[in-house]
């Protein structure tokens, strides 16, 4: 086994940010999933990115091959990965090693793959999360809209009207999962701003009987459906209910018509992505015919008993 040399920078050079990214291309072949996720790709070469690089070198004293390549950013989120050619050298562990040392909470491990199971206990890590891809079929019988239970009806989002209210519905129903339930009015502007953004797939269920008074909460329920233009797969993108509202029968249909809006835009397949541990939105979808296409786990610490 040769010495694994570690380099660690916030900043990579242009050629060097090319070296990782052909390695991740390369690794990407061999083992049928990106083991680098979009976002830390676009830090390899962007001079914004507030993210800690790691590149390992192997073989030879001196030798500039890049074995390995790890990345972390600010809240502790990393991800790595090693030269198909270099694996089973212990470069997955040096890099893992100083991920942890400098300040890593979770690893990623896109696919779950075997080896990255057998790293992960031979560094004491334990699941901490579970990301599952969802999937199933469209077809022409899914374009038919849901009935709604009694009291409800459903309509698009309107842009410019209907931000606070659905900032609150999504504060609320994603109190327990910070990442979606912190969205700001600048992040969904952000997100209204993207090419794919259409306000006809975002879909707001509101309740009748609702006074504007605070008798009610008129905005109950919204699915956010996302569709890359021309592509003919589209996404469950977020899907939530208020909590006065959870428990009445209103997942089901609400999940029923954003698959029937994208059933109507032509798309042949929806995905998803669902915590693992979220059981109720699991079973809601693998009532409505998801299966699991693939899941990502986050590695970490045990946390003490
Ligand atoms: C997972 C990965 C990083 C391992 O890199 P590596 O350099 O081959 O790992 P190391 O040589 O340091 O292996 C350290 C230990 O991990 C375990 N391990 C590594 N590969 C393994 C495999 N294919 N099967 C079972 N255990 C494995 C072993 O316990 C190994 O020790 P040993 O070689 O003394 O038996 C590499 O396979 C990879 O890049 N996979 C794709 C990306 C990925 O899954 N990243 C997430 C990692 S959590």
């Amino acid at each position: 086994m040769s010495a694994v040399r570690l380099d660690t920078s916030s900043h990579l050079a242009k050629n060097l940010a090319a070296s990782v990214l052909a390695l991740v291309g390369r690794a990407a072949d061999v083992d049928g999933v990106e083991a680098i996720s979009e976002a830390f790709r676009l830090a390899l070469t962007s001079p914004h990115a507030s993210v800690t690089h790691v590149v390992a070198y192997a073989g030879e004293p001196g030798s500039r091959a890049v074995a390995g390549y790890a990345v972390r950013d600010a809240p502790g989120s990393a991800e790595l990965v090693v030269d198909p050619e270099t694996r089973r050298q212990g470069v997955g562990r040096a890099l893992l090693g100083e991920l942890l040392d400098g300040g890593a909470q979770g690893v990623w491990a896109h696919g779950d793959l075997p080896a990255a199971q057998g790293l992960a206990a031979d560094t004491g890590l334990v699941s901490t999360r579970e990301l599952h891809v969802m999937s199933r079929p469209l077809s022409g019988t899914d374009a038919v809209d849901p009935p709604l239970p009694e009291g409800f009806s459903v309509r698009a989002f309107d842009p410019g009207r209907d931000e606070q209210a659905w900032l609150e519905v999504n504060g609320l129903a994603f109190a327990s999962h910070p990442e979606q339930g912190s969205i700001t009015l600048e992040d969904l502007r952000e997100r209204m701003a993207q090419d794919w953004f259409d306000p006809a797939g975002f879909l707001l269920v509101e309740d009748t009987t609702a006074t504007s008074d605070g008798g009610g909460h008129p905005l109950a329920a919204f699915h956010w459906t996302k569709r890359e233009p021309e592509s003919r797969t589209g996404e469950v993108y977020v899907v939530g209910v208020h909590p006065a509202y959870q428990g009445r029968g209103l997942a089901g249909p609400l999940t029923g018509l954003g698959t029937a809006h994208l059933a109507r835009e032509g798309c042949t397949e929806v995905e998803l992505y669902v915590d693992g541990d979220n059981t109720r939105a699991l079973a809601t979808y693998r009532r409505a015919g998801f299966e699991d296409t693939a899941i990502h786990v986050v590695y970490g610490r045990p946390s003490a008993p």
